[in-house]
């Protein structure tokens, strides 16, 4: 059963119950792969560092904001990105900038860099507002009123985002194969991620596994074509796709091979769209579960715009609509876990820990910490007022990570959802239903459990 106290004013939307102690290792893995959030401990909301298995940590959860700054940003010599992410995700990013390590995660990251300014961000805006009026305008296509899959939805205008700004020139009308493909990679995720975890070796069998494998195949050809096509239409711009064509390594001058090529082109496409699509499913599920809220933001949308279309002179001024974009990620981050691994035998928060360990940082519980939040499980977009906001440690409310690995995509994303927010509060109410309270799942990215369907009404 899902928690969630009876309803009053105060809105405490639906969380993961934690177990009350750490679980033996075969019920551990059964939890794992529904939700691997099912299967943390009450400890890790409560104390700094939980580590599994008594003699010998093979895991460590670190939720303490002190200790997750030592993990991601101070001894990055000795916690790496682990080889479970490479492991994992290998078949469909390769070794593209999420899952590269040393040099070759350097170059990388040096190269597309520059389109990740702050202030480039403010550049797509008119492109992020089109995308949010399609969308209202395939709603309004429907009818009056009725019901719509807002994950579906915030998928497909995303991904019209990423498609016309960063991978400018990439063919939309694949869209559809990319996500029907990445959505059978992920499904089974979890049998993957969990015989990783057991050491098993690659080649054995888990659920799901050749489904798995034939959807990242299927996806990675798709996104060969699209390459060809890019290439065959000429590789001008200054867009992710051009620079990667024209980048050449500082050691060999060599350029980018299709295997690299691919490999960043498909990270972006997953990283670049899914994460913020998650994000605004849960943002639109919260407003539709707080009318008060649904329609400050709409009022600050009104007042701030004029009714017109969103430009990158509102961003700043659209305060309370952030707050609320905050607060969402807060509660429902869209990457709910990352992790790493120790090179060496080392000493974390006063446990030793054998080479090597896991080490899991579980966002999501970091931002339900009972030591870190006043009343952690209600929805109170004011934390994020800015004289509040100044004292959280910059380990301790971290949607999008920290350190040199932080999110190359942050300022993009939340311009994004910004935009895209405010274009939809502007045309559309949305509403819940009094009943679904859908369970979030931990698979790479944050889901809905039954999906997201909210009722939407055209103004
Ligand atoms: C709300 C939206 C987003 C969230 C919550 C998010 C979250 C994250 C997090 C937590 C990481 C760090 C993972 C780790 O250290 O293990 C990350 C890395 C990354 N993100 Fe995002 N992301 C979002 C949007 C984007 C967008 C829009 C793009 C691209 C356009 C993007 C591209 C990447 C890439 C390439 C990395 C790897 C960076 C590196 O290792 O150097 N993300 N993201």
């Amino acid at each position: 059963m899902l928690s969630e106290p009876a309803s009053s004013a105060a809105l405490y939307p639906p969380t993961v119950p934690p177990s009350a102690r750490a679980l033996p290792l075969w019920l551990t893995l059964l939890r794992f792969t529904r939700n691997p959030l099912r299967s943390l401990p009450r400890a890790v909301y409560e104390t700094d560092i939980v580590a599994y298995g008594r003699k010998r940590p093979l895991v460590a959860w670190v939720t303490g904001s002190d200790l997750i700054e030592q993990v991601l940003i101070k001894r990055t010599d000795i916690f790496a990105k682990t080889r479970l992410d490479r492991r994992v995700l290998k078949p469909l990013i390769g070794t593209g900038l999420l899952t590269a390590q040393g040099d070759h995660w350097r170059w990388q990251r040096r190269i597309a860099s520059p389109l990740f300014r702050p202030n480039d961000a403010l550049a797509y805006v008119p492109v992020m507002a089109q995308a949010g009026r399609e969308q209202i305008t395939r709603w309004r296509a429907k009818g009056e009123a009725h019901v719509a899959p807002i994950e579906i939805d915030m998928t497909e205008t995303t991904f019209a985002v990423i498609a016309r700004t960063i991978l400018a020139g990439i063919d939309e009308s694949e869209a559809g194969e990319i996500q029907r493909t990445g959505y059978q990679f992920i499904r089974p995720i979890m049998w993957s991620v969990a015989s990783a975890l057991m050491l098993t070796p690659e080649h054995w069998w888990y659920p799901g596994k050749s489904q798995m494998m034939r959807a990242a195949a299927e996806n990675r050809a798709v996104v060969q074509r699209l390459l060809d096509k890019r290439r065959a239409a000429g590789i001008e711009g200054d867009d992710l796709v051009a620079r990667m064509l024209q980048a050449r390594h500082p050691d060999t001058g060599a350029p980018m091979n299709d295997e690299e090529l691919i490999d960043n082109l498909s990270t972006f496409l997953l990283a670049g769209h899914e994460t913020t699509a998650k994000a605004l499913t849960w943002t639109l599920y919260l407003l539709a579960r707080s009318p008060q809220w649904q329609e400050r933001v709409r009022a600050e949308v009104q007042s701030v715009t004029g009714g017109r279309a969103v430009t990158a002179e509102h961003i700043a001024h659209l305060t309370v609509t952030q707050r609320v974009l905050k607060e969402s990620m807060r509660l429902y981050p869209p990457v709910p876990a990352m992790t790493r691994v120790n090179l060496e035998a080392t000493e974390l928060g006063g446990i030793a820990l054998p080479e090597p360990a896991l080490i899991v940082i579980p966002v999501f519980a970091v931002h339900r910490h009972k030591a870190s939040w006043d009343d952690p499980e209600r929805f109170d977009p004011d934390r994020f007022l800015p004289e509040r906001e100044a004292n959280l440690k910059r380990t301790q409310f971290m949607p999008f990570g920290a350190g040199p690995r932080v999110c190359i995509g942050a300022a993009f994303a939340m311009t994004e959802a910004t935009v895209i927010l405010a274009t939809l509060l502007q045309s559309v109410r949305f509403s819940w239903d009094g009943t679904h309270k859908p369970e979030p799942i931990s698979r790479v990215t944050l889901h809905p459990k039954g999906g997201m369907p909210l009722t939407i009404t055209p103004l």
